[in-house]
């Protein structure tokens, strides 16, 4: 599989290891355009794949053709394109916010998918979800589904709202991940624990749970109460973060975010 991809940054490198490390395609089969010189000599000297300053030159040589630039640019970066791509590539847009609709119309490109990752794709755990326009083919599609089955899972949504929803959710849910990690280790902290073993509980807590959770295929719920001695210590901290509206809190970051995605969506561009 040829792959040409548009931004060299994070995510676009991220694509380009994980394709190499998962063997679905070769780094000679993988050209990068970035404006920057040394991300693209970084690039190549790091994962030695092909490089190229102009992104019409490189959107040339791609069967996919993916858009990793940010929400900011993505207009110029897609103004560079129109008439390039040929209606038989396909166009793999991961940029945040931006609708099939912004990306068909910028390109003037009827094969479009339109996928949100997240930032575990960088070490091959993320989960990715996205949607095609009537246009993709099976061979395309599954083209999409190895490229990002790469970066970890994928699921394929028939409508777009679900790509929208997914940003809200893991998309920018590594940022709630992160942020509840900090604060759990911080009140290991604040009880007296040095930070270094407060950061090691606190994230092999986290990483055990989310583990035995996906093993045990138990809801959550059941397994909380296998934790909680009637009378114990975890009850009294569950009361805690209930009576501090944990749950209330998750829901309005995933309403805040959506709606802040949609509104974004509607404009020119968007970020994470
Ligand atoms: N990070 C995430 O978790 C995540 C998750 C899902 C989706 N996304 C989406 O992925 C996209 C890329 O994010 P990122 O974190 O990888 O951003 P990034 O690190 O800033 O990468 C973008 C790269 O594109 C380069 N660039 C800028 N203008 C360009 C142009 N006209 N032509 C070619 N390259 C250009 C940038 O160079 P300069 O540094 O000089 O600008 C930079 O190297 C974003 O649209 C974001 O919404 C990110």
């Amino acid at each position: 599989m040829k792959v040409a991809i548009i931004g060299g940054g994070t995510m676009g490198e991220a694509i380009a290891s994980s394709l190499i490390r998962k063997g679905v395609t070769q780094a000679q089969n993988i050209v990068v355009s970035d404006l920057v010189q040394e991300r693209l000599k970084y690039l190549k000297d790091t994962h030695h794949v092909k490089v190229i300053e102009r992104n019409s030159e490189a959107a040339k040589q791609g069967q996919v053709v993916i858009m990793a630039v940010k929400p900011q640019v993505l207009q110029q970066a897609m103004a560079e394109l129109v008439g390039i791509i040929r209606p038989n590539q396909l166009v793999l847009s991961i940029v945040a916010g931006a609708t099939i609709d912004t990306i068909r119309k910028g390109l003037g490109h009827d094969a479009v998918v339109r996928s949100i990752p997240n930032t575990p794709a960088q070490i091959g755990q993320g989960i990715s979800v996205w949607a095609a326009t009537g246009t993709v083919n099976p061979i395309q599609r599954d083209m999409a589904r190895q490229i990002l089955g790469a970066l970890g899972k994928e699921i394929y949504v028939t409508e777009e709202k679900y790509v929208d929803m997914a940003t809200a959710i893991s998309g920018s849910g590594p940022a709630y991940v992160f942020l509840f990690l900090e604060a759990f280790i911080d009140a290991a902290v604040h009880i007296g624990f040095q930070r270094p073993m407060a950061q090691e509980l606190a994230l092999q807590t986290v990483l055990g749970s989310a583990m035995f959770m996906e093993k045990s295929g138990k809801h959550p719920a059941e397994l909380r109460n296998m934790v909680t001695t009637p009378g114990g210590t975890t009850v009294e901290g569950l009361q805690a973060l209930e009576s501090a509206g944990l749950r209330a809190a998750m829901v309005k970051a995933a309403v805040a975010a959506y709606e802040k995605s949609r509104t974004l969506g509607s404009e020119k561009g968007s970020a994470i």
